[in-house]
């Protein structure tokens, strides 16, 4: 794939369903009584992983376009799995759906690629023994996990790092246990799974970083519909800030505060962003947004970031790497150990691929710094079958002096299949 520089930026999108809200719909539908309609669902391969693996727990699903209709007789009726469970490219179905292993009568495998079978699981491996569920990785902490499954007992729980995936696990698991299971999280993350919840009938209490389930509960089915997915509408937010005739329009943007940290960095900067209508889609907070070339955004964008903010941006990292080159103070990132454990190392596919492009870059353990000021340079970028990265550095070719070659451009359909399509036709 090459992507040629451009000099102007037109036109409107709707962005794909949120990936991290499908997984959350289809696994809560799952796990509740009746049949659960999921409208504008991710038609990304992540989610699909989900729902194959859903299947092979013997739920009815069925999927036409972006529409998902889940079937089930309620999480006690889960069946053993004949096969082992493919969780692909994602972190998110890995992790989540082991919660529900965790609680099944029987013994099960998940797995994922070489990816995933390389990212760490200690995390939730570590509050589902507590809660009496018993896991065996194969190789240290990875993936495949043989899970057999228990009746799980109730845990209070301080999550040692920012995670949602963690907390999800965790308050899963804590709707089929017995008795109360809370979540202590420091740090805020993205709370789709608390929004969710109350729409399948869960009751979730909140107070002081304190989150509280009790168990066992039944969930009900419902209809939802699912936001566009800010994580992919980023990529079109910092090409549409840094091409000099840009002006476009992306429909149906979910922008839950707990994702768009970016977003509201950059309107704090000046960045030339309008939200406009408004609404919310089953308590997740849904509006559209004009956004164009920003000069001012380079001169004021802050030129540090790290600590809190960085989970609520934690997806948008490659992006904002591509956006640094332009400012006007650099941008130095720390405190994010975190992105060493993504999809790909996205600390070191970062600054590989901003060098392949001839930019100058430093790397520390838990960040990088970008000098002020840079040009990217025409070259080679290496994906590491990150799609994020593939994304995020086919943005740097529309802004290079010179074609950007992406290596491995199909791994972005692990969320956005028609990734280059979109672009495209804004170009
Ligand atoms: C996700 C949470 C984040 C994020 C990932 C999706 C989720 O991971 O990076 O892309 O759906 O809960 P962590 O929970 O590891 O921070």
């Amino acid at each position: 794939m090459i992507i040629q520089p451009v000099s102007c930026l037109r036109g409107e999108l709707t962005l794909p369903g949120d990936k991290s809200i499908s997984h959350r719909y289809a696994i809560l539908g799952a796990m509740a009584n009746g049949t659960t309609r999921i409208s504008q669902f991710s038609q990304s391969e992540d989610c699909q992983s989900t729902l194959r693996c859903l299947k092979k727990l013997g739920l009815g699903i069925r999927q036409s376009k972006n529409e998902v209709e889940i079937q089930s007789a309620g999480w006690k009726r889960f069946q053993k799995p004949r096969e082992l469970l493919d969780a692909g490219n994602s972190g998110t179905t890995v992790r989540l759906l082991s919660a529900l292993l965790s609680a099944s009568p029987f013994a099960s495998t998940i797995q994922g690629d070489d990816s995933l079978n390389r990212r760490p699981m200690e995390r939730i491996i570590r509050p589902l023994t507590q809660m009496g569920a018993r896991i065996e990785a194969v190789q240290d902490e990875y993936p495949p996990l043989r899970i057999t499954g228990s009746q799980l007992r109730g845990i209070h729980y301080r999550l040692p790092m920012a995670s949602a995936q963690v907390k999800s696990c965790v308050l899963l698991a804590g709707l089929m246990a017995q008795g109360e299971t809370t979540v202590v999280e420091d740090v805020p993350s993205r709370d789709h799974t608390e929004r969710a919840l109350p729409f399948f009938d869960v009751v979730l209490t909140e107070a002081e970083q304190q989150l509280k389930v009790k168990g066992p509960v039944s969930l009900k089915a419902v209809q939802m519909e699912i936001p566009g997915d800010f994580s992919a509408a980023v990529f079109f937010i910092v090409a549409a800030l840094l091409v000099p005739d840009a002006e476009i329009y992306l429909r149906r943007v979910g922008v839950n505060p707990s994702r768009t940290g970016l977003l509201t960095l950059l309107e704090d900067s000046g960045a030339r962003v309008e939200r406009t209508n408004p609404r919310e889609f089953n308590a997740e907070p849904v509006c559209d947004l004009k956004i164009c070339f920003s000069h001012e955004l380079l001169r004021r964008f802050p030129a540090e970031i790290s600590g809190k903010w960085l989970p609520n941006m934690i997806d948008e990292i490659p992006a904002l790497a591509v956006l640094a080159t332009r400012l006007e103070r650099g941008l130095r990132v720390r405190g994010g150990e975190e992105l060493r454990k993504k999809e790909s190392d996205r600390i070191k596919s970062v600054v590989v691929n901003l060098r392949n492009l001839g930019v100058q870059v430093e790397e520390y353990p838990d960040g990088f710094f970008v000098p002020p000021n840079q040009q990217i340079q025409g070259g080679r970028v290496q994906t590491f079958g990150d799609h994020r990265i593939a994304m995020a550095f086919a943005v740097a070719g529309l802004i290079a002096t010179q074609p950007v070659e992406l290596d491995h451009p199909s791994c972005v359909s692990v969320s956005f299949p028609e990734f280059f399509e979109r672009l495209q036709s804004l170009s």
